[in-house]
């Protein structure tokens, strides 16, 4: 088959369309023809060098993917899949292929009203929103939650599904226009970061009071701004370190305000714990997307032999939600 390589860590230009050894669908797997793929920012990580995939993944970049099985491995019997099957899948590699062996446990149905194409900017953004908003940061309806990086593929889903679940959002990014699109998705305020406090601005906003939850994409420069932007009892959720993984802390802080730190990483996650999330997502989300409530936000779809050009795109972050490659 074919798969997009990495030739050496560097620019998007070591990302070669390249003739490579099929992959086999091992015990607990099913072999998956993969209709189309998404970028994430960590492809751009690992393309760089500095985010190498977890052992036993695909060494190839792609995170999730939308299409057909067409190989069942042993012992997926259980599973209840079937060759033909068309489904979307979390990966821990290998999705910018042709084809790609994924546990069956990360496999999810398309849901009705998506189409197979589109499916593929789900997984990702469903599982890591899901799992950090809502089982770690414990999202309630009623509760407020403050998006960072609101028109990311990660916040346009994070603002809508908060918002489909009866949350209050307050987001920030980078112009008028994402900001724009933040508030047609959901979002109640948009915070321009580049002209305001965003912890000024969330104080304002919630009459002192600070939000429920936030979900963070920058680490070490956000941390103490988070911590004085969130209310007595709040969730700080860290998935992203594009500002730096060093900080202080102010515990006191903590302490009076009872508030908790979470920082996780969904690819290095054991088989097991991301069938539990596969599992919540497919029980809790995918019925919002099928009655419309969320929708994949797709910024773009290019070929997947021109994932350097969808990378260029990304780290300009000239996007607004998902990058999409189809084969
Ligand atoms: N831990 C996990 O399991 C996990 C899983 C998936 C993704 N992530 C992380 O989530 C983040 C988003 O991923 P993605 O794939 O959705 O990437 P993406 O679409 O490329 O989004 C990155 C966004 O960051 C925004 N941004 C940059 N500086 C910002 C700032 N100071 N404040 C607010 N926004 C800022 C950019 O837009 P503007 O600056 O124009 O607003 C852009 O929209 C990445 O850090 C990624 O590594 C983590």
């Amino acid at each position: 088959m074919r798969a997009i390589v990495i030739s050496e860590p560097g620019g998007p230009d070591v990302l070669t369309w390249s003739e490579v050894p099929d992959p086999v669908a091992g015990p607990g797997e099913a072999l998956v023809e993969v209709t189309a793929t998404a970028v994430n920012r960590a492809d751009v990580s690992q393309r760089q060098g500095s985010y190498p995939p977890p052992p036993g993944a695909p060494e190839y970049p792609g995170l999730e993917c939308s299409g057909r099985i067409v190989e069942l491995g042993p012992q997926t019997e259980e599973a209840g899949w079937k060759v033909g099957d068309e489904v979307c899948a979390l990966l821990s590699g290998g999705g910018y292929a042709e084809q790609v062996a994924v546990p069956v446990g990360q496999l999810l149905p398309i849901p009705s009203g998506v189409g197979l194409v589109e499916a593929a900017a789900l997984p990702e953004v469903a599982c890591t929103v899901w799992s950090n908003v809502f089982m770690r940061g414990g999202l309630r309806s009623g509760e407020s939650l403050l998006v960072h990086g609101g028109g990311s593929g990660i916040g346009t889903f994070a603002i809508q599904l908060a918002h489909a679940r009866g949350a209050r959002v307050l987001t920030t990014a980078g112009s008028r226009e994402k900001l724009d699109r933040c508030r047609e998705l959901g979002a109640d305020v948009g915070i321009d970061y580049h002209r305001e406090d965003f912890a000024s601005r969330v104080r304002e906003e919630t009459g002192g009071a600070g939000v429920d939850v936030i979900l963070d994409i920058m680490g070490g420069s956000y941390l103490d701004a988070n911590l004085r932007s969130l209310a007595v009892g709040g969730r700080l959720t860290i998935i992203g370190l594009m500002g730096g993984r060093k900080a202080e802390i102010d515990l006191g802080r903590m302490l009076v305000k009872r508030l908790s730190v979470h920082a996780t990483t969904l690819r290095s996650r054991p088989t097991a714990e991301k069938a539990e999330i596969v599992a919540q997502v497919a029980e809790h989300v995918w019925p919002l997307v099928e009655a419309g409530s969320l929708r994949p936000i797709v910024d773009r779809e290019l070929p997947l032999s021109q994932a350097a050009e969808a990378h260029r795109i990304m780290e300009s972050s000239a996007h607004v939600g998902k990058i999409v490659l189809t084969n």
